[in-house]
């Protein structure tokens, strides 16, 4: 049994991995200023996880959180486009400094490993699909720039440090307890709330921009694996977690249609500023290294999250 600390453990992730460890009998130590995250997510693992309400940018806060640990999956972030586009120094006092806070407790405290929750931002607007690892990364948002910024530290404190760190490059992430009520929500959670609710949703510009949507079980795959692969093949590296296929918002409307009933239209409205068009990601170096497979399909997952929002 190892001891697993997670940060933004409220989050809709991180909440998610924190289920996925009980459920594997590993311990788990929680923090979250939830900023973002929600004390809802915890309601039924509350008692059975060992929680700090602490910001990550509270350095004595993370130092303690990190006491005994093995793990780290750092997860707290201000996870939004939009929102950095408004507050660059917010997104970078959160996504930068803090991660580098927790970098350094967990460094102090020798923790065994750092996975850390990179984003497919990074890639920016690259005309290549699919976008794979060895590419240049081309950062356009607030964002984007903070959470590559994140990477780089990481893959620093492995170099100068010797802390093993991985880096996993989340694509679109969805699925149960994702927040839909921020207008910085991700559109699967907007649109599948609303939806249901005989809303219109909106889609920002000609509904053509795809993404490569992941399940939230897949990313709890690449996180678990990330932790137990060999140093030689995971230590200091960045990896895709995605599914490898994309879907445009439009084709994406529609099988949400068939999904929820809704049998209206969607509403278009202008393009979001910092947006990228396309995204899809090669997941062969999650293969070939971390032994990740996508476990479940993005049909599968629109389904189960479609009737975990219906409340079934
Ligand atoms: C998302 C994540 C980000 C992550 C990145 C890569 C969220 C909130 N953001 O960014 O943390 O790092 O993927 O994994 O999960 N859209 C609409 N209507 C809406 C909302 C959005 O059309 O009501 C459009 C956006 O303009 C964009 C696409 O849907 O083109 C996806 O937007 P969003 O869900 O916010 O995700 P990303 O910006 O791709």
């Amino acid at each position: 049994m190892a001891l697993y600390l997670i940060t933004g453990v409220g989050g809709f992730i991180g909440s998610s991995l924190a289920r996925a460890l009980l459920a594997r009998g590993e311990k788990v130590r929680g923090v979250d200023n939830f900023s973002t995250g929600k004390r809802e997510n915890l309601t039924e693992i509350l008692d059975r996880i060992d929680f700090c309400e602490a910001d990550i940018c509270d350095l004595d806060a993370m130092q303690q959180a990190c006491a005994g640990v093995d793990f780290v999956l750092h997860q707290a972030a201000i996870p939004s486009v939009p929102k950095s586009v408004l507050d660059p120094l917010g997104s970078n006092r959160a996504n930068v400094d803090g991660t580098v806070n927790v970098l350094v407790a967990a460094r102090d405290a020798k923790v065994k490993r750092v996975v850390y929750a990179a984003s497919s931002s990074a890639y920016g607007d690259t005309p290549t699909l699919p976008k794979h690892e060895a590419m240049r990364p081309d950062p356009i948002s607030p964002y984007a720039v903070a959470k590559l910024a994140g990477e780089h530290y990481m893959v620093s404190f492995y170099r100068c440090y010797g802390l093993e760190t991985v880096c996993l490059r989340y694509f679109n992430v969805f699925g149960p307890r994702q927040d839909p009520s921020s207008p910085y929500s991700g559109v699967l959670a907007k649109f599948i709330t609303s939806m249901l609710h005989g809303e219109q949703p909106t889609i920002f510009g000609d509904g053509e921009q795809s993404r490569d949507f992941t399940y939230i079980d897949n990313v709890v795959d690449g996180n678990l694996l990330a932790c137990c692969a060999p140093a030689a093949r995971a230590a200091g590296k960045v990896f895709n977690v995605a599914t490898g296929r994309r879907i445009t918002l439009n084709e994406t409307f529609r099988a949400l249609q068939a999904l929820t009933s809704y049998s209206g239209q969607p509403n278009y409205g202008s393009e979001r500023s910092g947006d990228i068009k396309h995204s899809l990601a090669d997941i062969s170096r999650a293969e070939a290294d971390l032994g990740y497979r996508p476990s479940v399909s993005f049909e599968d997952g629109l389904r189960k999250t479609v009737e975990w929002y219906r409340g079934e």
